[in-house]
């Protein structure tokens, strides 16, 4: 199939065929990174700018590193180092940077929206690094990935989503991702961090982490996302622990072949415990070596890569 997406902003958007592809060619691009010289000429000559106005560490250093490992330039700008400190708009700031002829802008924002907003209001790409609440489609692109990669397939598997469903793009992004590729999504958490009308996303919501955790082929493991609540969610962490982390106790009853995940940061000890995150079942780390890949494979696609591949 031909790509023609021209911005990356949400799961809604791609088509079950498309991530497939999105998974092939990341698939295909992730033997560059354990090459001795890690980088191919795939992009030289395209700019990238990385808007990032939230925090980031895996998300952020991953788009960079993907686009110099296709020979990309990047720049990237935060919004303490940047004239939004003065009161600049963000379509202001983004018809200035335009005006500055890059070819693709990835934006994280805490603003749900903002990443819509510039696509219709830009001529280039846009690539949603996480906006608000909303979605953050790169994470749940490279989660699928791991899972595909370890597991051959995401067709029938049962996914567990557990912690702060409510606040977490990743939890939607996933959500409407795994169901679309056909796998179940169960949800569990503490009453307030379930949002209502999740079923109207394709999952469901479990009694409890304990009854979600025995049937899960895949664990995903949310952090409490403090910066997104208003109102005190939970007494204390320790009680969250004991109540919905995935502690030593609840490691005995995942299946044999079961994967933990983990979008990152991790607080230890709250919404998951060391050997949880170290142990054998963790593929943690194997998400944020595909995030390279699968960043790779969307800068790829966005600039016409498979069409340059055809003319060849
Ligand atoms: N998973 C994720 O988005 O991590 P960062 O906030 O470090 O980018």
């Amino acid at each position: 199939m031909q790509w023609t997406k021209k911005d990356i902003l949400d799961i809604e958007s791609l088509s079950a065929e498309e991530i497939e592809l999105i998974f092939e060619t990341a698939f295909g691009l992730k033997e560059i990174s354990r090459r001795p010289i890690k980088k191919v000429p795939t992009l030289r000559g395209k700019t990238v700018v990385l808007f990032f106005m939230e925090p980031s560490t895996r998300t952020r250093i991953s788009f960079d590193i993907a686009a110099k490992r296709l020979s990309a330039d990047s720049i990237a700008i935060a919004a303490a180092s940047s004239s939004i400190v003065k009161g600049e708009t963000l379509l202001d700031t983004a018809g200035n940077l335009r005006a500055m002829n890059p070819d693709i802008i990835v934006i994280r924002h805490s603003y749900a929206g903002s990443a819509h907003m510039l696509a219709r209001s830009l001529d280039i790409s846009v690539i949603n690094a996480g906006d608000g609440m909303h979605a953050h489609p790169t994470q749940a692109l490279l989660d699928m990935m791991t899972v595909r990669e370890k597991k051959g397939s995401l067709s029938g598997l049962n996914v567990a989503i557990i912690g702060d469903i409510t606040h977490s793009r990743v939890a939607r992004s996933n959500i409407l991702g795994f169901t679309k590729m056909g796998a179940r999504v169960q949800v569990a958490g503490p009453a307030t961090m379930i949002p209502p009308a999740l079923e109207e996303l394709g999952a469901s919501v479990a009694k409890s982490v304990d009854e979600a955790l025995s049937e899960a082929d895949v664990v995903m493991m949310l952090r409490i996302q403090k910066e997104r609540q208003r109102n005190f969610l939970f007494p204390t962490q320790r009680e969250y622990s004991i109540h919905f982390g995935l502690n030593a106790s609840r490691l005995s009853m995942l299946k044999p072949d079961a994967l933990i995940m983990h979008p990152g940061p991790l607080n230890r000890g709250v919404e998951i415990c060391p050997e949880a995150a170290d142990g054998p079942f963790s593929v943690i780390l194997d998400q944020v070596t595909n995030g390279v890949a699968l960043r790779m494979a969307l800068y790829y696609l966005v600039s016409g890569g498979m069409r340059d591949a055809d003319a060849d």
